[in-house]
């Protein structure tokens, strides 16, 4: 059962996304699937349009980028047809008859064709790179009031720091608000990609590399992975939500440990950063599922067994080589968190543990 579904809608107090929980249906934080929004398809049946095809157009510059990718394709069409319907005219027009021996002479120049078929390509290229050259310089250069978010991006989930420290796994936006996104790898390549803001840039290991965009569209998008990095690429994505206000972001955003409950700050360590790896649906995926272990004796690979309780539970996650649970060896693809989560944010853990076992055990 997905319990956690309400919870992180409840959390969604945005009144003018009232069909953001229909649209978010899909969104589990458990697998963090997000609606494509390439499905949603602004109201139009016409398959002509640019907008039957192609997702959402949520930023400032992606009606360019569409515009620019529609004309290639239209003009590359139109030039399809003229050359291969001129060679099967010609094909059949001087076909070989019968009878007769020696190919019919051909002219060896024409100025005027020649002219024209130099000069008219020259200009649509030229066009297309003025068009491009200038999308380009509009993906690239912030606008100077632009905010600047911190994505940090790991296997397999990613964390969003805001100017004013909060921390979500989801990336929240104000709508008409330039950003600028400062990102970094803690591990290996990612790639950061929004379909509906036409927007993709790389994220490297050892150094920063930047996106910028304006989301000029409220709603909610799908970001995802755009680099194959191991085997939970293809989990690594999330939702992007644009708010209407500063005042609907922040209350998405703001965490204040104190008023939530042990279990509610579990939950929101173990989302930002055990989900990648960890299920709580039972499944096992990079490392075991989360959600029956608590109490449980778990089997390891040098086949002792271990009571899963607080020292476990601290050791796993501060020494996650101490205990390797059969199944997932080797060696442990988990890094110590030490230094990250202190013995706090464990307590949480723990709590989460607890609680999600209970769960489990009601939806049985
Ligand atoms: Cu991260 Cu693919």
């Amino acid at each position: 059962m997905n319990w956690q579904l309400p919870l992180m809608l409840a959390q969604t107090n945005d009144s003018n996304l009232e069909n953001l929980r229909e649209r978010t249906e899909a969104i589990s934080m458990q697998g963090t699937t997000v609606p494509d929004s390439s499905l949603i398809r602004e109201g139009t049946s016409n398959p002509f349009a640019t907008e039957y095809w192609f997702p959402t157009q949520a930023s400032s510059f992606a009606g360019e980028v569409d515009f620019l990718y529609m004309s290639i394709f239209w003009i590359s069409l139109v030039f399809f047809v003229a050359i291969i319907g001129a060679m099967v005219y010609f094909c059949v027009k001087y076909r070989r008859k019968d009878g007769v021996i020696a190919p019919e002479p051909s002219s060896s120049h024409n100025t005027a064709i020649e002219i024209l078929w130099s000069v008219l390509p020259s200009i649509i290229l030229v066009w297309i790179f003025y068009v491009g050259a200038e999308t380009w310089f509009e993906m690239r250069i912030p606008k100077e009031n632009a905010e600047e978010i911190q994505v940090t991006a790991k296997q397999f989930g990613w964390l969003f720091t805001y100017e004013d420290g909060d921390q979500t796994n989801e990336l929240h936006l104000v709508r008409d608000k330039p950003v600028r996104l400062i990102m970094q790898s803690e591990d290996v390549l990612h790639s950061f990609f929004v379909a509906a803001f036409r927007q993709k840039m790389d994220i490297v290991p050892g150094r920063y590399t930047y996106a910028y965009f304006e989301p000029i569209k409220d709603g909610v998008y799908r970001l995802s992975c755009n680099e194959y990095c191991g085997t939970g690429h293809s989990k690594m994505k999330t939702a992007c939500i644009v708010h209407t206000s500063e005042e609907d972001r922040k209350n998405n955003t703001k965490w204040i440990e104190a008023e939530k409950t042990p279990f509610e700050n579990g939950q929101r360590i173990y989302q930002i950063h055990c989900s990648g790896c960890h299920k709580v649906d039972g499944q096992a995926a990079t490392g075991p599922a989360l959600n029956l272990i608590w109490g449980e004796n778990e089997k390891m690979i040098d086949g002792t067994t271990e009571l899963v309780n607080e020292d476990y539970v601290l050791d796993s996650i501060w020494y996650p080589e101490k205990h390797i649970v059969e199944g997932y060896g080797p060696v442990s693809k988990m890094n110590s968190f030490k230094g990250i989560l202190d013995q706090k944010d464990v307590d949480y853990v723990i709590a989460y543990l607890k609680e999600l076992k209970e769960q489990s055990g009601d939806a049985k």
